[in-house]
């Protein structure tokens, strides 16, 4: 297939506006898979994928399809196809934004899905933006119209009134009963451009990704952008200098085909005897080893939103917890774990995250796939701190942020964002209440039709990470959708908030807050904690001090627990079934100091905003 005969493109929409299904009818169309072969969402692959009904991670697919130029001819009916596309899934949600750039670079165009019913909204909005950013050619599709609320005019007023998209351009489609789906790869075909790479200069191939498998070990899928690829080449990567020979390497159709070649304008899988997906660098190129190329523009490397510490929820799991890990960063680069020790936890990692989702994507995947049970710490964000001797710092752990008599914090910035919020008009009052909560600034507000509105807020991204989401649901009956793109660091006013049991500091309890919302939050970790954590041998004083001044106070009195008090007449089996069932109830415990900690209590710990 020459490049005029290729097409890469990917589906881009709001969570749950239908792209998976979508992309199901399209690899069924095609014959790439079987009609109801029981497997709903194909590209789906992880567990956590299909349970939660989001794309978490990119998946590529090639398909060949006939495309008859004009009338359909009956007497090519024969003909092999003509064409081959490559479907490149991207994730939905906001935490993903990143993969989402990574796919649409692979890409010449994009299939801009929206739900005929609930129109445009925050996510439209944010992809459509990426798309537009990497110059990609758009086709509207409005999906959902078998839904008995459709209103295809609507979404086709919001597509004119937000992107100028043409509204006779949009295709209108039910990836449900298959209405008008017939259309989309001809316009595929017909509206986007071709890749626009060499084939007789030397190869250039984009690495979009990487994974490890068992049995070939690191997989890489590719974009050939200029030149051929061969099964026994030799080949180089910018970024690490590295060499390697080709063992195999073909298309995902959708699983893994051979095809001993991939040629200009191409998607698919090189395998090269790497060793780990550290040495796949995504973004990276990779060439022919002796060739002189000029290395592709690649990626920005994703960026840790969001950091928390992760240990084993009994101390002795830490080898366990520590593979588990590994296993799990070396599929997903996006995510950085580093050693660290804390005097209340022990052993664990702060691990980098690219949002609150992602994080519990991640517990999930570690719980999931490897059994390991964890206690997480806070989320915090990247704080920079300014000391009076002008030296700055990255925070990401919280108990860190020591206070050193000799240095004092001069300054410190927070990382903001700049959110997108659509909802119907009704909501705007209780929204703005929300967002000036939570220390925002409004910079934009629209109407994107007659009865919804599109605001734009600068707001700390510290407070968004910790149930902003869900309250905004609340107070708008689920009506609202949000996203947001990483901005500037700004100056503000923060402090370390400390929590005290028995008048000693957990660490692992730390937390950077803002200095006027400090009293509250201060109140609310010691409230929860009281209500989690059991009575015990002795009082129990819980306190939260910034410096050394204590904010709030609780305390629970002690409780003389002896289990073996009933069990007078010395019946020893008993009083040894008695023993064990205490030493159970002690494992769900974490003693940090003196005081046992049920997990629950740092689960807890994490809803406080
Ligand atoms: P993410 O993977 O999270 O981005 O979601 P998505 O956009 O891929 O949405 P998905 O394909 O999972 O569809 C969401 C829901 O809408 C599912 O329950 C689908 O069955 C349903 N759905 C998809 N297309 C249609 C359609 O054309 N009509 C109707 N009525 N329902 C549809």
């Amino acid at each position: 297939y020459p490049p005029e005969r290729i097409r890469n493109f990917s589906i881009i929409a709001h969570v749950d506006h239908g792209k998976s299904t979508l992309a199901d009818r399209l690899l069924e169309l095609t014959g790439t898979i079987k009609r109801g072969h029981g497997q709903p969402q194909y590209l789906d692959k992880l567990q956590v994928e299909r349970e939660r009904g989001i794309t978490v991670k990119a998946q590529t697919a090639t398909m060949f399809h006939k495309h008859k130029f004009g009338f359909p001819d009956a007497s090519d009916i024969q003909d092999p196809p003509n064409f081959l596309l490559n479907l490149i899934d991207t994730p939905g949600h906001v935490d993903f934004s990143y993969e989402v750039s990574r796919s649409l670079a692979a890409c010449q165009g994009a299939l801009l899905v929206v739900d005929a019913a609930q129109g445009v909204q925050a996510q439209t909005v944010a992809n459509f933006y990426l798309a537009f950013e990497c110059n990609l050619s758009i086709i509207p599709v409005i999906n959902k119209i078998d839904q008995p609320t459709a209103d295809p005019d609507r979404v086709k007023t919001q597509l004119k009134s937000l992107f100028d998209l043409d509204p006779n351009d949009a295709l209108l489609t039910s990836a449900k009963t298959g209405q008008g789906l017939e259309q989309i790869l001809p316009a595929v075909i017909e509206r986007l451009p071709s890749p626009p790479g060499k084939c007789d200069s030397p190869l250039r191939m984009l690495l979009l990704d990487s994974y490890y498998d068992e049995y070939k070990g690191v997989i890489c899928h590719v974009a050939v952008v200029d030149g051929a690829l061969r099964k026994g080449d030799k080949i180089a990567s910018v970024a690490t200098g590295q060499n390697y020979e080709v063992l195999d390497v073909g298309i995902m159709h959708p699983e893994l085909t051979p095809t001993g070649v991939l040629f200009t304008g191409q998607v698919g899988y090189v395998v090269s005897g790497m060793r780990t997906t550290k040495e796949a660098r995504v973004g990276d190129t990779l060439y022919h080893s002796k060739s002189v190329v000029v290395p592709l523009p690649g990626f920005k490397p994703a960026k840790h939103m969001v950091f928390s510490g992760l240990y084993p929820a009994d101390g002795s799991d830490f080898d366990a917890l520590n593979h588990a890990i590994e296993r799990l960063t070396c599929n997903d680069a996006s995510v950085s774990a580093a050693k660290e020790s804390s005097t209340a936890l022990g052993m664990g990692f702060r691990c980098g995250f690219l949002g609150l989702l992602h994080m519990d994507v991640f517990h999930q995947r570690l719980e999931q796939e490897y059994g390991a049970r964890i206690i997480s710490t806070i989320p915090t964000v990247p704080y920079i701190f300014e000391y009076s001797d002008g030296s700055k710092i990255q925070v990401q752990n919280p108990a860190s942020l020591a206070s050193n008599p000799g240095k004092r914090v001069t300054a410190c910035w927070e990382p903001s964002v700049i959110a997108t919020i659509i909802i119907p008009s009704e909501y705007v009052g209780p929204v703005i209440t929300l967002c000036s909560e939570r220390r925002g600034e409004q910079l934009e507000y629209s109407f994107i039709d007659n009865q919804r509105v599109l605001m734009k807020y600068r707001l700390p991204l510290r407070e968004i990470i910790v149930d902003f989401y869900n309250e905004l649901k609340s107070i708008t009956s689920g009506y609202a959708t949000f996203d947001y793109e990483d901005s500037e660091y700004q100056k503000s006013d923060l402090v370390k908030l400390d929590i005290l049991l028995n008048a000693q500091p957990v660490d692992a309890m730390a937390t950077i807050v803002h200095n006027l919302k400090a009293q509250r939050i201060g109140r609310e970790l010691v409230e929860k904690l009281k209500k989690f954590i059991d009575r015990q041998m002795f009082e129990i004083t819980i306190q939260a001090a910034i410096g050394s001044k204590i904010i709030a106070r609780e305390s629970i009195s002690a409780m003389r627990k002896n289990v073996l008090a009933k069990c007078y007449g010395g019946d020893v089996t008993r009083k040894k079934k008695l023993l064990e069932k205490q030493k159970e109830g002690k494992k769900r415990m974490k003693r940090v100091g003196s005081v046992d900690i049920p997990q629950e209590a740092f689960h807890e710990l994490l809803k406080v905003s």
